[in-house]
């Protein structure tokens, strides 16, 4: 318990200093190597996401992003080697709820994006004991457009809304504004 309070105390003074810039020369090369991968990422989802809201509409692109997003993630987990995963303070996707040290940067972020620091400009990285096993982790938060409101804004359509209700009985991932900080990317290697 002494042990786990110290460590979270450490990861904080970490972030407090970071002011989410990627600035350890350790972890340079994997930091690299994460934005590309959070890059790939979106680049595998988000044109078609538009593509699916444009052709079919909200409805038609919920069931999209409830089978091609946990496969795209699955996907790059696996040609990447790394664990790849989105998660979020208000979670959908059955692998979106976030660990403590996940939780810690999220709020850290929140906390950045109070005091003006653009969302487009954070990630964070460390590297941890994860199960007694050396591991590098990254985090980068993702900021709500507009195109996302359909799904995780304040007012979706009742059709969506029921939808949302049959593939998600437990969705928090709604009641967003532009701008906001919808979740993260988050990605880890065991060193
Ligand atoms: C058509 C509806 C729809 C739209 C539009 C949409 N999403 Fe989602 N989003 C989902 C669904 C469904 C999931 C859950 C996927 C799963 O089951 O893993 C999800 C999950 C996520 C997650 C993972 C965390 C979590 O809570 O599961 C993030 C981050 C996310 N969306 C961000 C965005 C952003 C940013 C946009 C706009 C660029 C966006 N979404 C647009 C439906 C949508």
């Amino acid at each position: 318990m002494a042990h786990a309070l110290i460590k979270s105390i450490a990861i904080t003074a970490a972030l407090a200093s970071s002011t989410s810039a990627l600035a350890n020369p350790e972890t340079q090369q994997l930091d690299k190597q994460s934005m590309a991968l959070a890059k790939q990422f979106l680049g595998k989802l988000k044109p078609q996401l538009m593509h699916a809201m444009k052709n079919g509409g909200p409805v038609h692109a919920l069931s999209f992003c409830n089978t091609k997003a946990p496969e795209i993630a699955a996907d790059l987990s696996k040609s990447s080697g790394w664990h790849v995963n989105r998660v979020s303070m208000k979670p959908r996707g059955a692998t979106a709820t976030p660990d403590k040290w996940e939780i810690k940067a999220l709020k850290h972020f929140e906390a950045e994006k109070m005091s003006g620091i653009p969302v487009k400009q954070m990630a964070y990285s460390e590297i941890v004991d994860m199960n007694g096993k050396k591991t590098y982790r990254f985090i980068k938060p993702i900021p709500t457009g507009g195109v996302c409101l359909a799904c995780h804004g304040t007012h979706i359509a009742p059709a969506v809304q029921q939808k949302l209700h049959e593939l998600y009985p437990r969705d928090k991932a709604v009641g967003y504004h532009i701008g906001d900080i919808r979740g993260a990317f988050s990605f880890s290697k065991t060193l």
